[in-house]
């Protein structure tokens, strides 16, 4: 394998899936339990505040439940050792991928275990459940909490910096995302319109956009995500 400087991994709910947190569209995943209407809008925060706080203050409880896998430990690991730079671009809201010991992470939709003020706009770390009568620590103000995510319709976070990175980038990698959503789906293609990146899928199973890249490898991220560090690495 050529040797890779500065790599971007874009990881997707596949990759969180071996350790037992459930992914969005594959068979019973969390978009055949909710509507995406009704838990993941603005709009739905407006009409029912209780259950979309109820719903985050659920899946906010499950990291205690859920370890890291190999495969965030893997990419930890390829930050630690590289002689370059890996930034991994995730669409999880989980916080696995810190405890498998990366630190150069951009939460493009935003994360559990944080939470927002409304009215003051702190952003804060919340592992607790968060209610409308939760007063935000800053400006006491409530109800003015709501879950720190990007819901469908709002901006993801930190576009500017990671298209730069797109186009930066020597390796572009992404892993367990089944390549349904925008911007993050169109990512692919911004790196190979520079003509100078390697493209790598790392996939259960061919994403809508497998075509798109130069590499595919079919399986478990478990499994695949550690061989290719080692490859990185050798
Ligand atoms: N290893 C590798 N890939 C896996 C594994 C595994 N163990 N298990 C499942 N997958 C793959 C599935 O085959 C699927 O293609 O992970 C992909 C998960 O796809 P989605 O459920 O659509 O999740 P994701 O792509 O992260 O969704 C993107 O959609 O609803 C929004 O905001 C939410 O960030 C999320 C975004």
């Amino acid at each position: 394998m050529a040797r890779y400087r500065n790599i971007v991994v874009l990881t997707g709910a596949g990759i969180s899936a071996e350790s037992g947190v459930a992914t969005f569209r594959d068979a019973g995943g969390l978009w055949e339990q909710h509507r995406i209407e009704d838990v993941a809008t603005p709009d739905a925060f407006q009409r029912d505040p209780d259950l979309v706080q109820g719903f985050y203050n659920q899946r906010r409880a499950q990291l205690f439940t859920v370890d890291p896998n190999p495969a965030h430990i893997a990419l930890g690991k390829l930050e630690q050792l590289l002689d370059g730079t890996v930034t991994v671009v995730t669409q999880n809201v989980d916080n696995l991928h810190e405890r498998g010991g990366s630190k150069n992470i951009i939460h493009m939709h935003g994360e559990l275990s944080k939470v927002r003020c409304r009215h003051c706009s702190i952003v804060v770390e919340w592992l607790e459940d968060c209610t409308q009568e939760t007063r935000c620590p800053n400006c006491s103000d409530a109800p003015a909490l709501r879950p720190h995510i990007v819901w469908f319709g709002e901006m993801p976070f930190d576009m500017e910096r990671i298209e730069s990175l797109l186009y930066a980038c020597d390796l572009f990698v992404s892993v367990g995302t089944s390549g349904n959503v925008y911007p993050a789906a169109g990512f692919v293609s911004a790196v190979r319109s520079t003509g100078v990146a390697h493209t790598i899928e790392i996939n259960l199973e061919p994403s809508e956009g497998a075509s798109y890249f130069a590499e595919t490898r079919h399986g478990k991220a478990g499994d695949l995500v550690p061989a290719l560090v080692d490859e990185l690495l050798e």
